[in-house]
C-alpha cells in the first residue's frame, strides 16, 4: 500500500511552487485590465469632457430646470459644449449694459452656475472691474469715473445734483417742537410728509402733506377751501361759488362790504348789481391767493398782459441718483436722520439733504459681518429698458411673477 501512501513530501512535489509566480492568460488579463481601467477611469474623470459628478447644484432660481441639463448645455452631447449666450437667451434676455462698452462679456462670465447660488444676479466685483478699473469707451472719453475698483476704497463720492424743486419748504421750521397745527401745537415727524412706496419716497402731495395746516381758504362765506389747481381752474371754481351764493342770497348785493385786512382793502359801498358783486369778490380772492396764499409756497411768474400768474412745475424729484438704485424699505432699521443728517437745520428747498458715501460705508464694506458691498447690490448692469422678451416666456424676470 506504499504507493498510496500520501506523504507530505510527495504532496509537496505535486504542488507547483511557481504557480503564483507564473501568469496564466485569464488572471493576466484581469490584472492588466484592472490597472488599465482604473487608469482609464481616472484619465476620463480628470481630462474627459464628461464631468457630471463635478457639476455642483444649480442656482436656486434655476433649480426647477432640475435634470433638464440640455436647457443650457444645448449640444447633442449634452455635457460636451460650452454654455453659449444663446442658451440663456432662449428663456430671458440679458440686454447690453451701455452703448459705449467696447466688448460684451459672455453671460456665464458673470452669472456663475453650479454653485447653488441663492442669487445668481449677485455677481463678483471682477465682473465689473474688468472694465471699470480702467474704463475704455468707444468714443474714447467718459463723463464717469474712469477708475472704480471696490466700494470701500476705490469708489468715487456720489455726484449729487442740484435740487430742481420749486416748492418752498423750510424743514427746520416744520420740524421744530410746538409747530402751530390746526388743533394746537404739534411735532411733525418725517413720515407725516414722506411715505415710502417701496424703494423710493412718494412724491410730496399738497393734499396729504400740507393742506391741513395751509388750507386755501378765500372767503368767510365758505368753509370748503379753493381747489389746489392751476389758477384758471381756481378762478373758474370761485366764480361759480360766488355766482351760486348771490343767487341764493340776493339781499347781500345791497350790503356794504367790510374791510378785508388780509389784503388791506378798506370797506367799500354796496355793488350796483349781482355781476359787480361777483367780480369784486373774485378780485379780492385773486389778490389774496396770488399775492399771499400761493406765494407762500410757489414762486409765481406774472407774464405781461396775462390775466393770471403761472405756477412753475413743482419738479420735486422722485429719484435722485440715476446710476444706482436704493431701497428705503430695506433700511428701516436706520433712522432717517442718520442718512439725512442736515434735514433738521435746513431752511431752503435748494439744500440737498442726500447722504454721502461715508454713510453707506459704515455698513456696506468688505469686513466679514458687513452688508453686501458688491457692485451688483446697488447697480444695474443690464439696461432693462431695452429688454426683448423671448417668445412664449411665461415669467417676468424682474418681478419673478409667473404670467399666464
Ligand atoms: C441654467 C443653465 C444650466 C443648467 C440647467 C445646467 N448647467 Fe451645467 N453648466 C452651466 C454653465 C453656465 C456651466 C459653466 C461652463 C460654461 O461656461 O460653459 C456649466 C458647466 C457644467 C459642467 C462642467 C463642464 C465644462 O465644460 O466645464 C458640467 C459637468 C455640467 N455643467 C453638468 C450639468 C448637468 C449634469 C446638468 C443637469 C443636471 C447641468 N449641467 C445643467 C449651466 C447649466
Ligand atoms: C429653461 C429656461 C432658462 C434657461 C435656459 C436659463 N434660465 Fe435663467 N431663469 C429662468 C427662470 C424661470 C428664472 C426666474 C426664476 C425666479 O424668478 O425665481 C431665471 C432667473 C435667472 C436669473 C435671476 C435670478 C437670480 O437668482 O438672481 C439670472 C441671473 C439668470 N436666470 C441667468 C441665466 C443665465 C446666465 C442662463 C444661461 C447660462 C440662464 N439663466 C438660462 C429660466 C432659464
Ligand atoms: C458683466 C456682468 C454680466 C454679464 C456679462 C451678464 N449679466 Fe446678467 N446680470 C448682471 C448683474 C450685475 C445683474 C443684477 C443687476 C441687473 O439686473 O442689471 C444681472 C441680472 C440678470 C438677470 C436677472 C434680473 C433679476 O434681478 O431677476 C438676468 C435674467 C440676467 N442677468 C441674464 C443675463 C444674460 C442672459 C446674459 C447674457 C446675454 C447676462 N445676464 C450677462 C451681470 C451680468
Ligand atoms: C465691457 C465693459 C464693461 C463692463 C463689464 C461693465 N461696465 Fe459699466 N460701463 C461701461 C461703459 C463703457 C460705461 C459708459 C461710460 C460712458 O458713457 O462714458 C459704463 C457705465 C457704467 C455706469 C454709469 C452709467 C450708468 O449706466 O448709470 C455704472 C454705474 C456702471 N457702468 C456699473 C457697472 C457695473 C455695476 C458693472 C458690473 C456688473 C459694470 N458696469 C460692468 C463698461 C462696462
Ligand atoms: C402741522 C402743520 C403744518 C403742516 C403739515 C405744514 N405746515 Fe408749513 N407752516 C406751518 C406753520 C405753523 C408755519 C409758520 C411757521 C412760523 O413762521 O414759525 C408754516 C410755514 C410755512 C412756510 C413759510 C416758511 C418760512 O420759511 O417761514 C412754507 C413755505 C410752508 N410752511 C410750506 C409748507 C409745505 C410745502 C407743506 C407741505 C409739504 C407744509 N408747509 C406743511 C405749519 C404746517
Ligand atoms: C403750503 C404750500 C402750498 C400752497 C399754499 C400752494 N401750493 Fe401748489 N403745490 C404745493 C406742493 C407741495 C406742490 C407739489 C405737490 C402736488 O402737486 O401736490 C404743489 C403743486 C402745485 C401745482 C402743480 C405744479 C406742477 O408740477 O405742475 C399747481 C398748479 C399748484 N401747486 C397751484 C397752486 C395754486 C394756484 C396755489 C394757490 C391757490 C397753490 N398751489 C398753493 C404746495 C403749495
Ligand atoms: C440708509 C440711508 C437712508 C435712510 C435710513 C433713509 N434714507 Fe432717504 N434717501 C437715501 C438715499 C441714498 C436717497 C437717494 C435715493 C435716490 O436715488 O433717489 C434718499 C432719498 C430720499 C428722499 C427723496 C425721494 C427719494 O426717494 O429719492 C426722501 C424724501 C427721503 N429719502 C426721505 C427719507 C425718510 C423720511 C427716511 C426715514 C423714514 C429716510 N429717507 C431714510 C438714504 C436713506
Ligand atoms: C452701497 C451701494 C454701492 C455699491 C456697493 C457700489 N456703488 Fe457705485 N455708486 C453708488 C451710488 C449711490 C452712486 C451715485 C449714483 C449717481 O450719482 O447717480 C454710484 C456711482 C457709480 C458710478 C458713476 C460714477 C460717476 O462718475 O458718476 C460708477 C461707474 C460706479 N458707481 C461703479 C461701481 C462699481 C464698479 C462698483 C463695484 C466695485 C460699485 N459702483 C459699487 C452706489 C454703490
Ligand atoms: C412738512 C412736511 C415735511 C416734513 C415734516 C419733512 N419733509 Fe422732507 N421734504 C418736504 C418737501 C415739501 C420736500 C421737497 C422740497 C425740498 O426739496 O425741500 C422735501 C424734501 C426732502 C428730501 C429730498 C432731498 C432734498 O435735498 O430736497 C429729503 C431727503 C427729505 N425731505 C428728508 C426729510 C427727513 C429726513 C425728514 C424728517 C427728519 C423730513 N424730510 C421731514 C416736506 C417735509
Ligand atoms: C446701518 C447699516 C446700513 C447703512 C448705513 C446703509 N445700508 Fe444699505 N443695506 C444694509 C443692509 C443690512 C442691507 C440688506 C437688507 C436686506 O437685504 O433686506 C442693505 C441693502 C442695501 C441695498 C439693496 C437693497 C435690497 O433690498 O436688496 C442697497 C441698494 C443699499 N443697501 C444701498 C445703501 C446706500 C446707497 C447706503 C448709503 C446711503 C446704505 N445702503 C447705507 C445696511 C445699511
Amino acid at each position: 500500500m506504499a504507493g498510496r501512501t500520501r506523504t507530505t513530501k510527495k504532496l509537496a512535489q505535486r504542488i507547483d511552487l511557481n504557480y503564483f509566480k507564473r501568469l496564466y492568460p485569464i488572471p493576466r488579463w484581469r490584472r492588466i485590465l484592472s490597472v488599465a481601467l482604473v487608469a482609464l477611469g481616472l484619465v476620463w474623470l480628470l481630462f474627459g469632457r464628461e464631468k457630471p459628478y463635478n457639476a455642483g447644484p444649480l442656482a436656486h432660481s434655476h433649480a426647477m430646470l432640475g435634470k433638464n441639463c440640455a436647457a443650457c448645455h444645448v449640444s447633442s452631447t449634452v455635457f460636451g459644449k460650452k454654455v453659449t449666450d444663446q442658451a440663456c437667451l432662449a428663456c430671458h434676455d440679458g440686454p447690453a449694459h451701455n452703448a459705449q462698452q467696447t466688448f460684451t462679456p459672455a453671460c456665464t462670465e458673470c452669472h456663475v452656475e453650479h454653485q447653488g447660488s441663492f442669487k445668481l444676479a449677485a455677481t463678483r466685483d471682477e465682473s465689473c472691474t474688468q472694465c471699470h478699473a480702467d474704463l475704455k469707451t468707444k468714443n474714447g472719453s467718459t463723463k464717469f469715473a474712469a477708475k472704480v475698483t471696490s466700494f470701500d476704497g476705490g469708489h468715487p463720492e456720489f455726484k449729487i445734483p442740484k435740487d430742481p424743486g420749486t416748492v418752498k419748504l423750510n424743514h427746520e421750521v416744520h420740524l421744530k417742537k410746538d409747530l402751530r397745527g390746526m388743533h394746537g401745537p404739534v411735532q411733525l415727524k418725517c413720515a407725516d410728509c414722506h411715505k415710502s412706496s417701496g424703494a423710493y419716497m412718494e412724491p410730496i402731495d399738497y393734499q396729504k402733506a400740507c393742506a391741513e395746516c395751509h388750507p386755501l381758504v378765500y372767503d368767510r362765506r365758505f368753509e370748503e377751501p379753493a381747489p389746489h389747481k392751476k389758477p384758471e381752474v381756481v378762478v373758474e371754481y370761485v366764480t361759480k361759488k360766488f355766482t351760486d351764493y348771490i343767487a341764493q342770497h340776493p339781499e347781500e348785493v345791497h350790503m356794504a362790504e367790510p374791510a378785508d385786512p388780509r389784503i388791506m382793502r378798506p370797506p367799500i359801498p354796496p355793488a350796483k348789481d349781482a355781476a359787480e358783486w361777483i367780480s369784486r369778490r373774485v378780485e379780492d380772492t385773486k389778490q389774496l391767493l396770488w399775492r399771499k396764499s400761493c406765494k407762500e409756497c410757489h414762486v409765481e411768474t406774472f407774464k405781461e398782459g396775462a390775466a393770471l400768474p403761472e405756477i412753475p412745475n413743482a419738479a420735486i424729484p422722485a429719484r435722485w441718483m440715476k446710476s444706482a438704485w436704493f431701497d428705503h424699505d430695506s433700511h428701516q432699521m436706520v433712522a432717517c436722520a442718520e442718512c439725512h443728517a442736515k434735514t433738521a437745520t435746513s431752511k431752503e428747498t435748494s439744500d440737498v439733504l442726500l447722504p454721502a458715501i461715508a454713510t453707506c460705508r459704515r455698513c456696506h464694506n468688505s469686513s466679514a459681518d458687513a452688508a453686501d458691498a458688491r457692485c451688483s447690490e446697488c447697480h444695474f448692469y443690464h439696461d432693462w429698458t431695452k429688454e426683448k422678451r423671448p417668445e412664449g416666456r411665461s415669467f417676468d424676470v424682474l418681478s419673478g411673477a409667473i404670467r399666464q
